[in-house]
């Protein structure tokens, strides 16, 4: 399972770059915006600069909803740099839009995925990725790691290529429940992939052994 950041904090991606274990970064408008990111032109520039520090996959959200609008951004996004992601919501539009980027040879991830038959659609549609929130499934007292275990389940009889990206990851145990029940990629916040890090058994060992 491939490791994203979901952020678009630089220092917390550089921090999770320098772990070694970094595979790719999500962002959306929310996280953007909490980083005070604003307007077309920095919107555009900040991504430049996550894509210089990570190399690898950086999902970049549109802001349109109509297909010609969605195109049209999601082409200024991927001609920012290569390892950019167009991430696309998931409505008819864009569905019709991942269509487009997939015949043209420009990467998506289809965002706001909830069910099963979303996530069929969106691999129908060539996405690169499929992104379900489990987290906020799990707020309206479902199962996300669920949802993970039946995309999986569909993709492999089907022989899907899309990725399951897992989002919306809450804790470390999200992570590790994601990874037994068949996510490709996991995009967690940096405390919880420091998180898998902690058992208190380690620490008193290193007490035991280095004191
Ligand atoms: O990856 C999607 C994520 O940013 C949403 O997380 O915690 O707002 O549901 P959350």
């Amino acid at each position: 399972m491939k490791f994203f950041i979901d952020t678009a904090n630089l220092s917390q991606i550089k921090e999770a770059n320098e772990l070694g274990i970094l595979d790719g970064v999500t962002t959306n408008p929310t996280l953007m915006a909490k980083e005070g990111i604003k307007g077309k032109e920095a919107i555009l520039k900040h991504y430049k600069d996550i894509c210089d520090i990570v190399q690898n996959p950086v999902s970049a959200e549109v802001f349109s909803t109509n297909l010609n609008d969605i195109i049209e951004e999601g082409k200024a996004l991927a001609a920012i740099d290569k390892h950019i992601v167009v991430k696309v919501p998931m409505i008819k539009d864009g569905i019709k839009a991942i269509k487009w980027f997939t015949e043209n040879g420009i990467k998506t991830n289809c965002t706001l995925v909830f069910s099963a038959g979303q996530a069929i659609l969106a691999a129908k549609a060539g996405a690169t990725y499929v992104s379900p929130f489990l987290g906020r499934i799990d707020d309206g007292n479902w199962d996300g790691v669920e949802l993970i275990s039946q995309i999986a389940h569909i993709y492999h009889i089907q022989n899907f290529k899309t990725n399951i990206l897992a989002a919306s990851i809450r804790n470390s145990l999200h992570i590790v429940r994601c990874a037994e029940a068949g996510a490709d990629v996991c995009t967690c916040p940096l405390p919880s992939i420091l998180g898998l890090l902690k058992h208190p058994l380690t620490d008193i060992g290193l007490t035991q052994f280095f004191s």
